[in-house]
């Protein structure tokens, strides 16, 4: 269905001197969901995010089709209607101007609204993330807000505009646990009040588990797998999926820690056909010749020639055995 579908991506392909990071990525994003992309590190899932910003870094040639609501001219250079959520909330603001005069700039960067009205809508926004006493605040710089009230800042701006999307890459990879957990949960507030889809970047599983709808996992560019969050984590049907898994600690069982064995491929070193089949325990002959595509199982993608053999449970693949 047509409504189903708020951003599509299709064939997706960034290559740095002719060599590609991205290797042809299709999904889409549908309207307010948590879409997680996960995946070791060098997978692509920066790159794939800074694309949806329209944010490369230099040197980069793109490639693919990007539309939001169906329109390619809707995908803005910098985010409006999608619209990022920065890392480092320090960084992101500038030192030298007041944080409310930050956030009315952002408003009048895209709506004709008067100063006051601007002002009006920061203070507004500052107040909604949770910021105590928000008109005086709105005066402050950024260096005269704690932590976590910079962090719900930024938050503030990224939603101000009322985005279609967000995207945040990696929001709380710099934080503790319980800073982690109050910075995802005032952005999903946030993000449900302007009823924006969020494209949520992590290497972190929880954040996963507890955060998005759907997750979508990525392997040297690729799409390995993707489908509903609960479905993927709890049986994984591409082995990649698993060894993420198998890696976390709570599927050790007081045994040896099961862990994936070998590093990623760098972009311009992969292997013959699948760019997992080096480090897979199912790989077989086919498995060497030819990458798999994404094909549909049940309501998710998967990409494996195996995946039919991944057993239940999943991360037994990759159980590293006592030595005897
Ligand atoms: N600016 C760049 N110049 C050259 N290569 C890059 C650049 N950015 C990323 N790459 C290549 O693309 C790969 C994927 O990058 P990235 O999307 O940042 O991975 P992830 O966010 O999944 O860790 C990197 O491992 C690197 O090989
Ligand atoms: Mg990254």
């Amino acid at each position: 269905m047509e409504s189903e579908v708020l951003l599509s991506v299709r064939d997706l392909r960034i290559a740095f001197d002719g060599v590609e990071a991205v290797r042809g990525l299709s999904f889409d994003v549908r309207p307010r969901e948590v879409l997680a992309i996960v995946g070791e590190s060098g997978a692509g899932k920066s790159l794939t995010a800074r694309a949806l910003l329209g944010m490369m870094p230099r040197g980069a040639t793109t490639t693919g089709d990007i539309r939001l609501l169906g329109d390619p001219d809707l995908v803005p250079r910098r985010g409006r209607r999608i619209a990022l959520v920065p890392q480092d909330a320090l960084s992101a603001l500038s030192p030298v101007h007041p944080v409310g005069d930050q956030l009315a700039a952002a408003v009048r960067s895209v709506a004709g609204v008067s100063r006051k009205e601007a002002r009006a809508r920061a203070v507004a926004a500052l107040d909604r993330v949770g910021i105590p006493d928000a008109v005086r605040k709105a005066r402050a710089y950024p260096h005269e807000f704690s932590g976590g009230m910079r962090q719900r800042a930024v938050i503030a701006m990224a939603t101000i505009n009322e985005p279609d999307v967000l995207v945040a890459d990696e929001p709380t990879t710099a934080l503790d646990e319980e800073r982690r957990d109050q910075v995802l949960r005032v952005l999903g507030e946030q993000r449900e009040a302007v009823g924006a889809a969020l494209v949520l970047v992590t290497h972190d599983l929880d954040v996963v588990r507890q955060h998005a709808d759907r997750a979508l996992v990525m392997y040297a560019g690729r799409l390995t797998e993707l489908g509903p969050t609960d479905q993927v984590l709890a049986r994984p049907l591409a082995p990649y999926t698993a060894g993420l898994l198998a890696s976390l600690p709570e599927h050790a069982h007081g045994r040896r820690l099961p862990t994936l064995p070998g590093t990623p491929p760098a972009p311009g070193a992969l292997p013959p056909g699948c760019a997992f089949a080096p480090r897979c325990p199912l790989a077989a002959d086919a498995c060497h010749e030819a990458e798999p595509e994404p094909r549909p199982a049940d309501e998710r993608l998967v990409a494996c020639h195996r995946w039919e053999e991944v057993p239940d449970p999943a991360v037994e693949l990759f159980q590293v055995r006592q030595p005897a």
